[in-house]
Order: C-alpha cells, then sequence, then structure tokens
C-alpha cells in the first residue's frame, strides 16, 4: 500500500492530505486525511484573488497544515512513500510555496517529490468519492471533464490516466469570473457564484434574454465576456427597476441561466463528439446548484453519466493532488531527475 502527502497551493486554499493506493487502479484510491485553509476572508474586500497576499497566507499556513494532515493519519513523515504537490499552472508566488515545502520535505524524508498538474488532479476529484457519496458505478475512463472554477474553464477529455486532450476552453473570463464580475455589476460581495446564485433564486430565467455564446458548434471554446457586457448594459438601461427586488431576482436568475446553458450544451455536446458515456464536473462553479440540475436532465437525456464529487472535492484540495501523485507513482510515470520549478502556464495536453 502507497502512501502519499499531496500539496496544493495554486490559488487561494493551502491544503495538504494523505491518500493510500493498494495496486495501481484509481478506484481503490483512498482518504487518509485531508486538510484545508480557504483564504476567502484574505481576498474577499478586493473582489478577486490578489496573488501577493495568497502567497503571504500559503507561507503562513502550509507548515501547519503539513503536520496536521500526518498528525490526522497518525503517520510519521517517514513513513509516507513519497511528497506530492502541485507544479502548475496557478500563481507563480503561491506554486514556489507549495514546491518549495513538498521538496524540503521530500529531501528530508528522502522519497520521491512528485510534480503534479493541477488539473490532474482534478481529473481525480469523482476516483475520491466514497463509495456511498456515488449515487452511480465507480468512475472509470475514458470521460469528459468540466472543470469550471474562478480560475480555469476547460473541457477535456480524460482518455486514460496521464493522456488528456483538450476539447475547449475559454477565450476570455473564467466562468467563476462571470460569476464574480457578475455579481459586482448586481451589487453583491465576492465570491460572486453563491451571491448570484442565492439572489437567483425563486427569479425568471427568462425574463431578460442573456446571450448564449456557443461559437462555432464542433469546438468547444467558451466565452463570457460579451455576456458580461451585456449584463453592464441592461443594468445600466434599466437603473430604476434594478433597485426593486423582484427585478434583481430576475435579472441575476437569467445571468444564471445563460451561463449553465452554455456550460450544460458544450459538456454534453463535446461528450457527444468523442463519443464518451461520462461526464465528471468539477472546479468552484460546480458548487452551483442550477448548473447540477441542468446537467443532470441533459445527461440523462443524452444517456451519459454525470460524476458529480462532493464540493469538498470539487473545489481545490490536496487530496486530489495525492491521488494523481500515487498513480503517477504506483505505474512510475514520474522522472525523479526532472525540473520541478512551478510552471504557471502549463496546458494540459503538454503533460
Ligand atoms: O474552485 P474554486 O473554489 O477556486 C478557484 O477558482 O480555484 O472556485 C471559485 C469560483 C468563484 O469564482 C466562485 O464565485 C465560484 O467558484 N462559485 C460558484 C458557486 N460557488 C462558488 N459559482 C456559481 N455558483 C456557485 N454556487
Ligand atoms: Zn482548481
Amino acid at each position: 500500500m502507497l502512501r502519499v502527502l499531496g500539496i496544493e497551493s495554486s490559488c487561494d486554499e493551502t491544503a495538504c492530505a494523505v491518500v493510500a493506493l493498494e495496486g495501481d487502479d484509481p478506484r481503490a484510491l483512498r482518504i487518509v486525511s485531508d486538510v484545508v485553509h480557504t483564504q476567502l476572508d484574505v481576498h474577499a474586500d478586493y473582489g478577486g484573488v490578489v496573488p501577493e497576499l495568497a502567497s503571504r497566507a500559503h507561507i503562513q499556513h502550509i507548515q501547519p497544515l503539513m503536520q496536521a494532515a500526518l498528525r490526522n493519519a497518525d503517520m510519521r513523515a517517514d513513513e509516507l512513500d513519497a511528497v506530492a504537490v502541485t507544479r502548475g499552472p496557478g500563481l507563480i508566488g503561491a506554486l514556489i510555496v507549495g514546491v518549495s515545502a513538498a521538496q524540503g520535505l521530500a529531501h528530508a524524508i528522502g522519497k520521491p517529490l512528485l510534480p503534479i498538474h493541477h488539473m490532474e488532479g482534478h481529473l481525480m476529484s469523482p476516483f475520491l468519492m466514497a463509495r456511498d457519496e456515488s449515487q452511480v458505478a465507480a468512475m472509470e475512463f475514458p470521460f469528459v471533464a468540466l472543470l469550471v472554477s474562478g480560475g480555469h474553464t476547460l473541457l477535456v477529455h480524460a482518455r486514460a490516466f496521464g493522456d488528456y486532450r483538450l476539447l475547449g476552453q475559454t477565450r476570455d473570463d473564467a466562468v467563476g469570473e462571470a460569476f464574480d464580475k457578475g455579481a459586482r455589476l448586481l451589487g453583491l460581495g465576492y465570491p460572486g457564484g453563491p451571491a448570484v446564485a442565492a439572489l437567483a433564486e425563486g427569479g425568471d430565467v427568462a425574463a431578460v434574454k442573456f446571450p448564449r455564446v456557443l461559437l462555432d458548434k464542433t469546438r468547444f471554446d467558451f466565452s463570457f465576456s460579451g455576456l458580461k457586457t451585456a449584463l453592464r448594459t441592461h443594468v445600466l438601461k434599466h437603473e430604476a427597476q434594478m433597485l426593486e427586488e423582484t427585478y434583481r431576482r430576475d435579472v441575476a436568475a437569467s445571468y444564471q441561466e445563460a451561463i449553465v446553458d452554455t456550460l450544460a450544451i458544450k459538456a454534453v455536446s463535446a461528450c457527444r463528439h468523442v463519443g464518451a458515456t461520462r461526464l465528471m464536473i468539477a472546479g468552484g462553479v460546480g458548487a452551483n446548484a442550477r448548473l447540477r440540475e441542468k446537467l443532470d436532465v441533459a445527461c440523462r437525456e443524452a444517456g451519459i453519466v454525470l460524476y458529480r464529487p462532493p464540493i469538498r472535492l470539487c473545489t481545490d484540495n490536496g487530496a486530489m493532488i495525492g491521488a494523481a501523485g500515487a498513480v503517477r507513482l504506483a505505474r512510475g510515470l514520474f522522472d525523479q531527475h526532472a525540473p520541478v520549478n512551478p510552471i504557471p502556464r502549463w496546458p494540459i495536453d503538454e503533460l
């Protein structure tokens, strides 16, 4: 049995976890311990993640979290088989903190250091669902992944472990940003996603016709900046009405609907395009109830099995990094002499 410490610090979560793997099948992955520190309060006043503040918070929290992950797993550091860490993509200063801490620990215990692609980590999250959390059969390759957060908006065809093809990504704003910027226009706080979702509850989704930017039907890129502009124009044009609570509800509901429609349509057509019968969703926006509802219906109609890990696994965590590391270790899919310098921009199909 392999036991790997996973360390994640690419954005605004400092996270560490111990993951165990018997054999080399991702379906056998188990979370032994899992601790996360979220920096929401650090960035809330700024309406988005401030890189320098993120790095400082990571520095403060990384060592105590590493210790807590080991303590909760009832393990000493030298009982680990390897240390896995997010190498990229992400904020450079934030990545440096995690990679340095991981390097130090791996060196101290004389075990391999496994540099992990953050998105490969997200792809592992459905394998980490406890069996009673998944109402469906255990996850298997191949599948399509919709990864949606404040920093990323991707559709990936995961053909096998380590074999990923990018089907589409955003050409401008990430979908989480579309929620965050939309929230600001609606006079709501940060993070915008939950705030927009709460205001949208009970609103009329058809009140305002916002655009669904689908671009080319055989490609799966996204664009959300036009939608944001449409919202800005609408808000300015209807200033007086925007003071009424019911009207704001309708606008929020219509705006959210345009976003989730676009995501659901693209995700299902991407599955059809590559012949995938499994779709997984991860990232903070995966918490959106309306998106979950839409995907449920669209997938059922298309004969696709939908994997929606619980929120704690959808958002950034150390377990997903430990999971990718454990499978790489078990299969010998790593080069112990490769450089581990952080890579802020790192396309997933260059893995
Ligand atoms: O994955 P995540 O926690 O952090 C990173 O971006 O790495 O995602 C955060 C994003 C934010 O933009 C937030 O507004 C969005 O996820 N979000 C949501 C919801 N909860 C969080 N968006 C829509 N609906 C939600 N319920
Ligand atoms: Zn992420």
